[in-house]
């Protein structure tokens, strides 16, 4: 059982739909990847995004002469207002960004930061227990938020219109409301108890104290107004100013640490993607502060050199689990925030680390996880939003935007509009030893001022010189292995519906089982699987809510595909 002290609706919401790195290197920027023949264009949009509303959105936007990037701004800012279950300006998240005219790959680093009054046992009590409803609920939970920075960065940097124009459908959903759906409505069930503690978060999110029906209109006039100041003056009249000292008195008033100084301080980081080569394609993908990035790298250099396309079922699933085993056990025991924490990241995703690894899997047995020394890491968060965006000139983005838990701390500072995240929970909150969630934790994703918390969220390119395409998905840990099924039936052949339908199953190292979604395998493979030594769980929900775009060079086909575990996502080629 992954989350044994949460409420049984709150397990389902986790489970529920839910290089050789150049990260070290001269440039922030990849380049010369296999991209489309010279000049050509897709002609075609694609985006596909949890939120029909925010997928409409970013076809606005491209309509007024926007390219991706603008979409991304504009889809961004949306989603923070129509699913503030699982993203919003009070969080933060990463946006990849592939640029067709150079062929550039850059990944903005909007994830929040420890306030400068964090420390590392924040959340322990005196007998040295984490308190979870401190590291969980409430204003402490918060780290400094990214949303802003990061749309602000990208509109100024790469689009074609002004933040403002971006901003405004966001402003127009906000002021003229948006009807509740069966996300908002589940993840608020789960949530509402908290969201009342807050008597800003009762007024803006829940009708006369109770949680709204489906189809209930919901407006934020306070998160309009916000967004509007933003759009008028820019980023700093949300980082600073008589909006940030309404801001850091709310959040200091429910017992917050927040101060003016932490919101000036923050910046987005511009870092080189991880970059990597798997039969034949290019995988751009997330560095860290993500672990991402380095596990899949892990992954797919530990299986590339066996077919697995043509194994047999059990074979094949087998291969994939050793290999996400022991990616994962690395994730636990190196990484965290690159700007505090030295990591071998050559060594991790090199190919001859990944032989190494491969000569210790057996093909007919699995391995003992308590066999390779280390940490483990298991499951975090319950909600998040992904969406890819497609333009007609090929430009490309795969953004993961997140709050964490469902509507994040569930707190909000009065007059805001917006709530805030419990992303501190990201970061191990007691070194080197297990959690009250069942989490190990581990030195380097320890909390320090003006740290990033380790993250697993993974948007991700796969280019070869035919095709090219942007993926991800929320599902906290999960998502790491998502997006690897997601890639290698994009690299199988098949399209974007397939990628983001497909069965999950999913193994971290500890707990040693693999995970299934609900009917994922058949009785005879799970059986097969148990005689070669695995534990097979099957999970009474499905998780994850993956959206992709893909281009096919030849014949010029556009495709875009939205999870149909959630019925609000929607992916629209036009
Ligand atoms: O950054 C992370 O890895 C987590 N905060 C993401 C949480 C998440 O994806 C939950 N989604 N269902």
């Amino acid at each position: 059982m992954r989350y044994p002290h949460l409420p049984k609706l709150v397990r389902h919401a986790c489970h529920l739909r839910f290089a050789a790195a150049l990260l070290l290197l001269i440039s922030w920027h990849t380049s010369a990847l296999a991209q489309a023949p010279a000049g050509q264009k897709p002609d075609q949009a694609a985006i596909a995004s949890a939120h029909y509303l925010a997928t409409e959105v970013g076809h606005e936007i491209l309509a007024a002469g926007g390219n991706a990037f603008d979409a991304a701004v504009a889809v961004s800012a949306a989603l923070a207002v129509v699913e503030p279950a699982s993203s919003g300006v009070g969080g933060g998240g990463f946006w990849l960004l592939h640029r067709a005219s150079d062929d550039m790959q850059v990944f903005v680093d909007g994830r929040e930061t420890a306030p400068a009054a964090a420390t590392a046992d924040m959340y322990l009590d005196a007998q040295g227990e984490v308190n979870r409803d401190l590291a969980v609920n409430g204003p402490l939970a918060a780290g400094i938020p990214g949303h802003i920075a990061g749309i602000a960065h990208i509109a100024e940097n790469y689009g074609a219109l002004p933040l403002a124009r971006s901003l405004q459908p966001a402003i127009r959903l906000a002021t003229q409301g948006f009807p509740v759906d069966e996300k908002y409505h589940t993840m608020m069930r789960y949530r509402a108890d908290v969201i009342r503690r807050w008597p800003a978060a009762t007024a803006a999110l829940l009708v006369d104290g109770e949680v709204p029906e489906i189809g209930t209109l919901i407006r934020l006039p306070d998160l309009a107004a916000t967004l509007q100041r933003v759009a008028a003056d820019g980023p700093t009249a949300f980082y600073s100013g008589d909006f940030a000292r309404q801001l850091v008195q709310g959040v200091r008033a429910a017992g917050g640490i927040w101060t003016l100084a932490d919101l000036a301080a923050y910046r987005i980081k511009e870092r080189a993607p991880i970059s990597l080569q798997y039969q034949g394609y290019r995988i751009v993908t997330a560095p860290p502060p993500s672990s991402g990035g380095v596990a899949l790298a892990e992954i797919l250099n530990i299986i590339e050199p066996y077919n697995i396309a043509d194994m047999e079922r059990s074979r094949q699933v087998h291969l994939l689990v050793e290999a996400m085993r022991r990616a994962y056990r690395d994730r636990g025991i190196y990484l965290g925030d690159p700007d505090f924490v030295d990591m071998p990241i050559r060594q991790l995703t090199s190919r001859d680390y990944a032989a190494g690894l491969r000569a210790s899997i057996r093909l007919d047995r699995a391995t003992d996880s308590e066999a390779l020394a280390g940490f483990a890491d298991s499951p975090k968060g319950m909600d998040t939003t992904h969406f890819s965006v497609l333009d007609a000139a090929g430009n490309m983005v795969a953004a993961t935007l997140t709050v964490n838990l469902p509507y994040g701390s569930a707190f909000m500072a009065p007059g805001t509009g917006f709530l805030l995240n419990n992303e501190m929970d990201d970061f191990s909150a007691k070194p080197g030893a297990p959690n009250a969630f069942g989490l190990l934790g581990y030195t380097a994703n320890a909390i320090e001022p003006g740290k990033r918390m380790l993250s697993s969220m993974t948007p991700s390119f796969v280019f070869r010189s035919d095709r090219q395409a942007a993926l991800g998905t929320p599902g906290g840990s999960r998502i790491i292995t998502m997006v690897l099924l997601g890639i290698l039936d994009m690299i199988a052949g098949n399209e974007p519906e397939s990628w983001v339908s497909l069965p999950r199953f999913h193994h971290q190292y500890q707990p040693d089982v693999i995970s299934i979604e609900p009917d994922a395998f058949s009785p005879e493979l799970i059986e097969q699987l148990e005689a070669m030594g695995h534990s097979v769980e099957a999970r009474d929900s499905t998780w994850g809510n993956m959206h992709g775009v893909l281009w096919k060079h030849d014949g010029n086909a556009v495709s875009a595909g939205s999870d149909p575990r959630w019925p609000s996502g929607r992916a629209v080629v036009r």
